[in-house]
């Protein structure tokens, strides 16, 4: 990816993708705590009062139908996306038009309600720049959810192609340790709020299913990692995770139909669970102020 790219950001839905050399120089963000970089005394480019939720992974699937909801409800929002700036463009174009905010608050001279922010999950200075970002831009953050994953379809009968290093480590990588580097670069702004940090697991990482044997076990890992962050960020921030089944996402076009259809037919309900399902599950865990360490499984009665 060029510089130029990695670097954009935007911060409205009508501005064409800032050009690097527009964008704040990378040291006043990345060079002091988003903590420290909320409460500067320059940083006025925001409207303080509704609460503001951070979606990595973002401007699709899981990620988009939790930015629609959560718009609804009267939180500001910032999608995170790495490549398609048209796609992530419209969910913010969107979220305006579903926001209950009143008209003023949702675009006004101190900035914008919803935002895109563009980083790569898989670099951890990244994924430090996109928390600093969202806290300058907005002023505060109440809800971080942690929604990227990554496989690599593999054969799920095979030992053998399952044994890709390359998969095993960008799957640690994104399914693991970006969880960990966000909570960390948020931790300081969501003790502040005492906020949710919330995470999308699978259920390939509660019993072996899914694309691949190294997105299972890294999606089992990162449910231990949840149980554990919760313990670390108590008492004031909530960890929780939801893992769901099969849900009918670009990510799981992937899949063959017949696939698919078994997967259905599994199920005790006869149905996928949809993203709508995993979006409503999440608005609980930001609202829910007893609800900490938890794993919820949204799978349809795959597994009962
Ligand atoms: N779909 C399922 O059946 C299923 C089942 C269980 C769990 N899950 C989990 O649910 C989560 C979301 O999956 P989904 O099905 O909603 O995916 P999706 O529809 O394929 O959406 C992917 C999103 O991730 C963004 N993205 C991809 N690579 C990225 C990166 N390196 N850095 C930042 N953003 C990146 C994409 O934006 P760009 O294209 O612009 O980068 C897009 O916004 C994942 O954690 C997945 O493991 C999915």
């Amino acid at each position: 990816m060029a510089a130029e790219e990695r670097m954009s950001t935007w911060s409205d839905a009508t501005r064409i993708v800032r050009e690097e050399e527009e964008v704040e120089p990378e040291s006043e963000v990345q060079g002091e705590s988003a903590a420290a970089a909320a409460g500067s005394s320059n940083n006025d480019n925001h409207s303080p009062n509704s609460p503001v939720a951070l979606i990595t992974a973002g401007s699709a699937g899981v990620g988009a139908a939790t930015a629609r909801l959560l718009a609804r409800r009267g939180y500001r929002v910032v999608i995170n996306f790495s490549r398609n700036t048209e796609r992530a463009r419209k969910v913010v174009g969107e979220l305006q038009q579903l926001s209950c905010l009143p008209a003023h608050e949702i675009q006004n001279e101190h900035g914008n309600a919803y935002l895109a922010i563009r980083a790569d999950l898989g670099s951890r200075e990244e994924i430090g720049r996109l928390v600093c970002e969202t806290v300058v831009q907005m002023g505060r953050l109440d809800v971080l959810f942690s929604n990227g994953g990554w496989t690599k379809f593999r054969d799920m009968t095979s030992i053998e192609d399952n044994t890709i290093e390359e998969d095993w480590d960008m799957c640690f990588n994104i399914n693991v340790k970006s969880h960990l580097w966000l909570m960390q670069a948020a931790k300081e702004q969501l003790d502040r709020t005492e906020g949710a940090f919330i995470t999308t697991a699978s259920a390939a990482g509660i019993y072996p299913s899914g694309s691949s044997l190294a997105y299972s076990v890294t999606k089992a890992a990162q449910i231990h990692l949840v149980k554990n962050l919760a313990v670390m960020a108590a008492p004031k921030i909530r960890v929780n995770s939801v893992s769901p089944g099969l849900l009918l996402t670009e990510w799981s076009d992937r899949f063959s139909e017949q696939a698919k259809d078994a997967y259905r037919q599994k199920t005790k309900l006869k149905r996928f669970p949809t993203v709508e399902d995993v979006a409503e599950q999440v608005l609980t865990f930001a609202k829910s102020k007893s609800m900490t360490g938890v794993n919820i499984p949204l799978d349809a009665g795959f597994i009962v």
